[in-house]
């Protein structure tokens, strides 16, 4: 009995069943001149929340025969730069909305313990400003701040700004010398609150409210530094009770002037065990981003000449499983442990963030150490996750310019977002070498792809990148790694390469184009 999936099939196969179905064919198409936009880098962040075991355990660990004199963990650090991280997004999420940065400056042992209501924990403080952005400049990652826009007032939030930034002459600029930073850090990246359209946020606001509230704040921190980019607080909730449409239009509405970047977050999960409906998540994904860069452009419309504002995507995963109840709070909360169908998830995300490389110029994985993250770690060392290697791949390589991809696959049905292609695709391009990024979604059928470069000829080997496994739900572990990149070569000449991509596969193809 054939199920609706394999209909598609069974049409191609009139024989199914007497004969072995012949391969299933894809095509692809690129055109170096085909170009959608500059890839940002910055879509290769990620995100550190004073959450569960993210900080303290994590990135840091003091007293560790792993880490540095200063606390750092010198093998997650390692893990870090590996993973070609660029951006860093700190200290919340939920956390950020009751932070008072002056907790976590000073001599470490005198910062003041605080009850932590985000997560259910206390927070020691011992990580706080310098900690972050020494940490950020030596592992050269830019660094991003989340302000406190919930419970934390004006005053602070451009203090916080002048702390970091101001070169000299100012009570705060004296009180980050005499902590021991000379230099100011320079921030650039400066977040307007945390997903303050969620009732669970603390100091949750309406969207005139967080307008209102957000536009003198925004203000008040470009006056202190010109330079400073600010990404305001979209609404995180679509599909859901919350006005996603309404919300966003509200803020653009007050703050179009003063932002650079709308930030949404999305998480995604498979609680159905269906998992076609699962990997079929990017559809919405792209739908979202469409629908929200149509929102910005309706906002300036009236306003000719406007500068550009952007999408950052600055929490984006997989997560369920540790969420709510006992697992979603305190000190080992949201330790989600990622499978190959999260991997493949993960890939269509990336595929779907270089695909609007012209809306979406930040995007921070959520988050980067124990918490919904590709690193995991014990007091003994760490695990890769599954996750962590198409981002590593994407992050390495699918840099440049994006490129629109031509694509002729087979589908599948989903009873959510309809047809859905097995091949999902993204392209980039940069000094003669091409990155196509293929998620072939088919749980059982390799897939046979021509790949054709329409204006240039491929030049002999090119590099294959895979992850793949026999089994989707396979986990990684300390000391297991059932799932990671293997590599391969191969040859085409020509304006045609093929390649079969496995059954439930990433794979990633690095050919020179001349
Ligand atoms: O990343 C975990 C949490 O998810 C963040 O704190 C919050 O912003 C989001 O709801």
């Amino acid at each position: 009995m054939l199920n609706r999936r394999e209909f598609t099939l069974a049409l191609a196969t009139p024989l199914l069943g007497l004969a072995q179905p012949s391969a299933l064919k894809a095509r692809i198409k690129l055109d170096t001149e085909r170009i959608i936009s500059p890839i940002d880098p910055k879509i290769y962040g990620n995100f550190a929340e004073h959450l569960g075991r993210c900080i303290e355990g994590g990135i840091f660990e003091e007293g560790s025969p792993l880490s540095d004199s200063r606390g750092y963990r010198k093998d997650v650090m390692q893990a870090i730069k590996d993973l070609h991280v660029t951006q860093m997004r700190w200290p919340g999420g939920n956390f950020a909305s009751n932070y008072h940065w002056k907790d976590g400056i000073g001599p470490r042992d005198q910062r003041p313990p605080r009850l932590e209501m985000a997560w259910g924990t206390i927070e020691s403080n011992r990580f706080g400003t310098h900690e972050f952005l020494d940490y950020s400049e030596m592992m050269g990652m830019e660094p991003y701040i989340c302000t406190n826009l919930g419970t934390g007032d004006w005053n602070e939030v451009q203090q916080w700004v002048e702390y970091c930034n101001q070169p000299e002459g100012t009570a705060m600029a004296k009180l980050r010398k005499q902590n021991g930073r000379e230099k100011p850090w320079k921030v650039r990246y400066w977040g307007l609150g945390n997903e303050m359209d969620g009732p669970w946020q603390m100091g949750h606001r309406s969207a005139e409210d967080y307008g209102k509230f957000a536009l003198e704040a925004a203000k008040l921190m470009k006056w202190t530094d010109p330079d400073v980019q600010l990404i305001a607080a979209g609404s995180s909730n679509f599909g859901g009770n919350i006005d996603w449409v309404g919300w966003n239009r509200t803020v653009l509405a007050y703050l179009k002037d003063h932002m650079e970047y709308l930030s949404l977050h999305t998480y995604v999960g498979n609680s159905a065990n269906d998992y076609y409906e699962f990997l079929g998540n990017s559809i919405e994904l792209n739908a979202r981003i469409k629908i929200a860069a149509g929102i910005i452009e309706s906002a300036l419309a009236t306003s000719p000449g406007h500068k550009k504002i952007y999408i950052a995507f600055d929490e984006w995963n997989v997560w369920y499983r540790a969420r709510g109840g006992a697992k979603g709070r305190g000190r080992n909360a949201l330790e989600e442990r990622y499978n190959l169908e999260d991997a493949l998830s993960v890939a269509t995300m990336l595929n779907t963030f270089v695909n609007n490389a012209d809306t979406v110029k930040i995007a921070n994985m959520a988050q980067i150490v124990n918490v919904i993250a590709p690193i995991f770690t014990n007091q003994q060392g760490l695990f890769l996750q599954t996750i962590y290697y198409p981002l590593q791949l994407f992050a390495a390589n699918a840099r440049g310019t994006a490129l629109e991809t031509f694509v002729d696959c087979p589908t599948y049905t989903s009873k959510k977002f309809g047809k859905v292609p097995y091949l999902d695709v993204s392209t980039s391009y940069d000094q003669g070498t091409a990155i196509i990024n293929v998620v072939n979604r088919h749980l059982e059928q390799e897939i046979e792809v021509e790949i054709e470069a329409q204006d240039k000829s491929f030049g002999g080997k090119f590099e294959i990148a895979t992850v793949t496994g026999n089994d989707i739900k396979a986990e990684n572990d300390f000391g297991s790694t059932k799932i990671k990149t293997v590599t391969s070569t191969d040859t085409a000449s020509g304006h045609k390469l093929r390649h079969r991509v496995p059954a439930k596969s990433y794979t990633q193809i690095k050919a020179r184009l001349s």
